[in-house]
């Protein structure tokens, strides 16, 4: 089973890369192959009313604004999950992604399932990003101007395997290439003890996925980013580390 998912991510990885349309930035993923073969493999699909069609599109700015309310609720669903265990807030949610709306140089790249949003991933340049982000980069002789910070990608788990998380930093690395002037590029993750009593048996990191897409862990670059645990019963520091693409 674990190899026909394989098989079928690499497909559609394919279909992406035969049809990249970097300057529409709207991109189709054709998933007629999945689901022929999900079809013969009768329950491997967990998503049976999935559609052929995933729409991957890069927005900015104000065009977002009407898919706040849809986008704040799937980052509170997915970020519940370890390691992130965030206990989110739709106000909270909804004031983080006005930075977006506010900021013409950042993007945030939305997965849909015909209309509905199954997916979605933000970046900004480092500029605009707070003192917190930038610190550690300075400390350690950076200039953040030419760095592009990469925030989050959240995906339905529906929908993981398929290549959508890879085509997420291609359309954010590629929105960095076209605003120019960036040296690195950069995204941070949620250090977790080993033996975190949320942790499930199976959680696999995403260090390798991350690696594969020629990003390097920096321990030495580190920031203190804050939330409440689901958990919790108040915010509490919880220790960021960078990754670095040159
Ligand atoms: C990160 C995320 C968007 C990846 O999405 P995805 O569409 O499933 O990823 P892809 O299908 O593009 O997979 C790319 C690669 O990562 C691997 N991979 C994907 N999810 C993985 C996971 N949870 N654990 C380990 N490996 C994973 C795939 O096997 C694939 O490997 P390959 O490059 O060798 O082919 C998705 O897992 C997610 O939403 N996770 C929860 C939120 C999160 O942790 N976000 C990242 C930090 S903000």
């Amino acid at each position: 089973m674990q190899i026909l998912q394989e098989q079928i991510s690499a497909l559609a990885v394919v279909e992406y890369e035969k049809n990249p349309t970097p300057n529409a930035q709207f991109i189709s993923f054709p998933f007629r192959n999945k689901q022929r073969q999900g079809e013969q493999l009768g329950n491997f699909l967990s998503c049976k009313n999935m559609t052929n069609t995933i729409r991957i599109k890069r927005y900015s700015g104000s065009e977002l604004q009407k898919y706040i309310p849809d986008l704040a609720c799937l980052r509170i669903e997915i970020f519940r999950d370890f390691p992130y265990l965030y206990d989110g807030d739709l106000e909270y949610e909804k004031k983080y992604l006005q930075t977006y709306i506010d900021c013409d140089e950042s993007v945030i790249v939305l997965a849909f399932d015909e209309s509905k949003i199954i997916g979605a991933s933000t970046a900004i340049p480092m500029r605009y990003e707070t003192d917190e982000v930038k610190k550690p980069f300075i400390n350690h002789g950076y200039n953040p101007n030419e760095i592009f910070y990469c925030g989050e990608s959240v995906l339905d788990k529906k929908y993981r395997g398929l290549g959508i998380g890879v085509s997420f930093f291609k359309e954010r690395e590629a929105h960095a290439k076209q605003l120019g002037g960036f040296k690195h590029i950069c995204f941070c993750c949620v250090e977790r003890a080993k033996d975190h009593p949320r942790r499930p048996a199976d959680y696999v990191p995403l260090d390798n996925f991350w690696t594969k897409r020629n990003y390097v862990k920096h321990p030495e670059l580190t920031a203190t980013y804050t939330w409440k645990d689901l958990d919790e019963e108040y915010e509490s520091p919880k220790k960021m580390t960078f990754w670095l693409k040159a």
